[in-house]
């Protein structure tokens, strides 16, 4: 199933999954289609449910198969109800896998990268402790939809606890995480830009140098954004620095190619 699928890949993805930067989400996710959804979608029950189920519908997750029981368990190939509900908890119990202290693991087993970093924090230090006041995965990411914050977004995020009214407040924490974000944001728009430059290129091998160089350049801010899930972030600022460097020289040689 794998190498049938990665030759249809670009060189640079191949070489991040053989860096491990890459969670080879592909594989990672289910491949047959399960019977949770079917079910969940034929019968309309109470309206929280009919939303998660929306938003499941319009997620990252199920355009790649990841299916109700990756997070949920129980058993996602029968129509039986009572089996298939085997081992579901309701995430008000503290032993299920979405339960709010454990969704760093849920999430985690997937997503590995964030995962780790995210076990260097404070909050997640607390959050084990079954500390109520910290945030989890879904804090920023909501519960099934795998979405994104802006920088503004993340910016209210972190103020909603660490702004002036906030129960922790530490001025300038929330405006320093939005810079950073917009810095990652803009490192990754210019690499999309001199992506689409290096396509153009004719010369194979300047075309394949210029690839290694953009590759040096990714890693960078693929592990500054895993960073940022330490909330404190000179690792991150390092890293952005670095694919900052890169890029910058990678566009110049794109624009001004050396003789
Ligand atoms: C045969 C239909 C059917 C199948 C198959 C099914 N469900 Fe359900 N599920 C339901 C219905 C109906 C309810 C609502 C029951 C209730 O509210 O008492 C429910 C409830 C739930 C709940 C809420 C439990 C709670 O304690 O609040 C979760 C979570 C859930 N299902 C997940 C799943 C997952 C994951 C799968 C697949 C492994 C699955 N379901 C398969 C029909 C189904
Ligand atoms: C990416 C993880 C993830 C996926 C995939 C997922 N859910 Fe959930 N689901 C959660 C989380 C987390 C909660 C806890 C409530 C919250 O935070 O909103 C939840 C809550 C629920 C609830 C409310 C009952 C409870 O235990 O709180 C139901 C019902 C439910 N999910 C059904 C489904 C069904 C059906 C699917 C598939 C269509 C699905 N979920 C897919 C993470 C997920
Ligand atoms: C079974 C594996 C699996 C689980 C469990 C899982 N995800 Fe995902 N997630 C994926 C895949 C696959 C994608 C789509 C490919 C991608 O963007 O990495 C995705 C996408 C995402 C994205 C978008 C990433 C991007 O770059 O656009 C976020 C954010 C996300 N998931 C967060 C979560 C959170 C939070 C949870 C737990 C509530 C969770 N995921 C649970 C596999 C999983
Ligand atoms: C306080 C907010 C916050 C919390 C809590 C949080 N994240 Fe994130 N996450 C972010 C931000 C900000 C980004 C970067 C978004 C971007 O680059 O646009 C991100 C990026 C991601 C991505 C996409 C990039 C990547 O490396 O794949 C995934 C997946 C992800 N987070 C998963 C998780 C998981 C799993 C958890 C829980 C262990 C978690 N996040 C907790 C804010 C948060
Ligand atoms: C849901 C509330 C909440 C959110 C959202 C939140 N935090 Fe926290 N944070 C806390 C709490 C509570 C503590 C624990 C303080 C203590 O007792 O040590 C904490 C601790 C920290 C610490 C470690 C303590 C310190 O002063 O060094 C850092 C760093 C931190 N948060 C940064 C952030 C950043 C950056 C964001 C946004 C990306 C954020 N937090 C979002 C509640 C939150």
């Amino acid at each position: 199933m794998i190498s049938t699928t990665v030759k249809h890949l670009p060189p640079i993805v191949i070489a991040l999954a053989i860096l491990g930067l890459l969670e080879s989400p592909v594989a990672l996710a289910q491949l047959d289609r399960s019977r949770c959804a079917d079910c969940h979608f034929a019968n309309p029950y109470t309206e929280p449910a009919q939303q998660h189920l929306h938003r499941w519908s319009l997620s990252p997750h199920q355009r790649a198969d990841v299916g109700c029981d990756s997070c949920h368990g129980g058993n996602p190939d029968t129509f039986e109800s009572l089996q298939a509900h085997r081992g579901v908890l309701s995430s008000f119990n503290p032993s299920s896998p979405v339960h709010r202290t454990q969704l760093p693991a849920t999430c985690g087993s997937c997503h590995v990268g964030p995962y780790v970093n995210f076990q260097a924090s404070r909050h997640h230090e607390l959050l084990g402790q079954g500390d109520r006041r910290v945030p989890t995965c879904s804090t920023c990411h909501g519960s099934v939809d795998g979405r994104l914050l802006s920088p503004q977004g993340l910016e209210r995020q972190c103020a909603e606890c660490h702004g002036p009214d906030g129960i922790e407040p530490r001025p300038g924490r929330a405006a320093d995480a939005r810079l950073l974000l917009e810095g990652i944001a803009n490192v990754r728009e210019s690499l999309e830009a001199a992506r689409r430059l290096i396509e153009r290129v004719r010369d194979a091998g300047r075309r394949r140098t210029l690839e290694a160089a953009y590759l040096q350049a990714e890693i960078p801010v693929i592990e500054a954004r895993r960073a940022g899930h330490r909330f404190v972030f000179d690792q991150l600022e390092e890293r952005l620095e670095t694919a900052q460097e890169r890029t910058a020289a990678l566009l110049s040689e794109l624009v001004n190619p050396a003789p």
